[in-house]
């Protein structure tokens, strides 16, 4: 196969038109892996202009995805697949056909966590064989899954030993940032792309691939009147510094996390308020606000192994990296904390019904792995509670993983007859609840809020006792004695029409 030009000829740089990738080569990508990483990948570089075939060895899922069903829930995914898909920039294939005449493969594997905490680096072995195996032409393979420090080398002496000998296979290693519930708009703005390279030429080359985000060349998904104008950084290092920033990035986020969780309990202990103490630390730019908000710990896919990951890989170089493992208990010890929050408030937690609003490990995505939701739910009902549990999107997943417990279909089915309401993740349609609606479902009006997600005067105003993270209690507000036994009656009536109107709703 004749190799490519990768400069964008001198007429495509003079030509200007209405959308400026159409003027660029698109180049043959295959993309390995169709995960929240491996598919958005695909999907957006397909946006931007190249050609993309999307690689998975689970065939059930590409043939999920080429009848346009998606994976997992994550926004605007679904309408870019699509599109690009009819566009005939995006197709589905197996691994092995997918890197044939490939001109730059990414690899987005899984790398899960072993036992001992280090991540599994099988798939990304396997699919070095393949593409060593199956590559027909120059190409470029760039390494994007989260993977130990040193994995690049390691990658490059396994596709020298497959490849053939009159190939060449140039490694880049290209960390990702994305985050889950963002991960498109992640895509198209990114804060910087980082390159780790070997040799200047495999640098242009990747560049060539993301110049349209470089050049902000493109048609924003996104945001319907796109303002954002600020270019990302282009960062381009050696692979193994490369490697190390995103493990790097990632705990040091967890970090804060940690420090501000940690922080909390403090001002739990002497009646401080925590929003006020990061707000008043965010100021600082040294510090910067972001991941400053304390709650029931981190979970997903990625902090909680990452960090492991970063600390098995520290102390197999002989580096002391106590501080993160500090981390990791800080945030297991969470989860027991807030328990011990709800038990504080109910006195006793067997035989008592609670609500759970919230499964999901962050709002915006249905992804329940690592989700502290799903230790306090097990916890709770170790305890003898009768949980009832809600989420807009993850009850499927939360269902495959603990299928003994009660998922409702929205939030007022989960609170009827709730001695307390526990929110463990902070989705925005919880913080527009019907309160009085709520009030007149709950046996007692209570709510523990594990993310201080919901505005504390609003909700004492509706006549609910509030308890959160870090902050004083706030007692709800007064309501009359002499019409107490009104409303209980006033309540139970109109929560069995409730009731019926909801059967009949969902009927419709
Ligand atoms: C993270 C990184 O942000 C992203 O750059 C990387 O590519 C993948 O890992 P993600 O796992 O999707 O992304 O979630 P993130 O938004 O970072 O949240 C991680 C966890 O931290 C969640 O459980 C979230 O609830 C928690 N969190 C986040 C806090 O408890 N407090 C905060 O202030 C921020």
């Amino acid at each position: 196969m004749k190799p490519r030009s990768w400069r964008p000829c001198h007429a495509c740089r003079s030509r200007s038109s209405q959308n400026p990738s159409e003027d660029r080569i698109p180049v043959k990508i295959s993309v390995i892996g169709a995960g929240y990483v491996g598919l958005t990948t695909a999907t957006c570089l397909a946006e931007i202009g190249h050609t993309v075939r999307c690689a998975d060895n689970d065939e059930t899922k590409l043939n999920l995805l080429r009848c346009g069903q998606m994976p997992f829930f994550e926004p605007h995914l679904e309408e870019l697949v699509l599109k690009n898909c009819q566009a005939g920039r995006l197709r589905f294939e197996t691994t092995e056909s997918s890197v044939v005449n490939a001109e730059a493969i990414f690899i987005c594997v899984g790398t899960p966590p072993l036992e001992n905490g280090e991540a599994d680096l099988s798939a990304i072995a396997n699919v070095a064989r393949t593409i060593g195996q199956r590559a027909t032409g120059d190409c470029l393979v760039i390494e994007k899954s989260t993977v130990p420090v040193q994995t690049g080398q390691q990658l490059k002496r396994q596709l020298q030993l497959y490849v053939d000998k009159g190939l060449r296979c140039d490694l880049v290693s290209n960390p990702e940032f994305l985050r889950e519930g963002s991960a498109i708009e992640d895509f198209f703005h990114p804060d910087r792309i980082v390159i780790g390279v070997e040799r200047e030429e495999a640098a242009r080359q990747i560049e060539e691939i993301y110049r349209p985000l470089l050049d902000r060349s493109f048609h924003c998904p996104v945001h319907s009147d796109c303002k954002e104008d600020r270019k990302p950084a282009w960062v381009v290092t050696d692979t193994n510094s490369a490697e190390l920033i995103k493990h790097a990035s990632n705990s040091f986020l967890a970090m804060k996390i940690s420090f501000i969780n940690m922080v909390s309990d403090l001002c739990d202990a002497v009646g401080a308020d925590v929003s006020k103490v990061a707000l008043g630390m965010g100021m600082d730019p040294r510090i910067g606000p972001a991941f400053l908000n304390p709650g029931i710990g981190f979970g997903g896919f990625c902090f909680p192994k990452d960090v492991q990951a970063f600390v098995r890989i520290a102390e197999k170089a002989g580096c002391d990296f106590s501080l993160l493992r500090e981390v990791e208990n800080v945030n297991k010890r969470r989860i027991e904390l807030f328990v011990e929050k709800v038990r504080k408030e109910l006195w006793v937690v067997r035989g008592r019904k609670i609500a759970v609003w919230g499964l999901a490990f962050k709002p915006n995505t249905d992804d329940v792995r690592f989700a502290p939701s799903l230790e306090i739910v097990r916890s709770l009902i170790r305890e003898g509670a009768e949980v009832s549990a809600y989420d807009p999107q993850a009850t499927e997943k939360a269902r495959a993983v603990m299928p003994d417990v009660r998922y409702c279909a929205n939030p007022y089915e989960a609170a009827q007859g709730a001695e307390a309401v526990v929110v463990v993740t902070e989705w925005e349609e919880f913080r527009h609840i019907d309160w009085q609606r709520l009030r007149r479902l709950v046996e007692r009006p209570l709510i523990i809020d594990g993310r201080n997600a919901l505005d504390s005067k609003l909700v004492a105003r509706n006549g609910f006792h509030y308890v959160s993270i870090g902050r004083a209690a706030v007692a709800a507000e007064r309501v009359e004695c002499g019409d107490r036994e009104k409303i209980r009656t006033e309540n139970a009536e109109r929560a069995v029409q409730d009731i019926a109107l909801e059967g009949l709703t969902r009927a419709l």
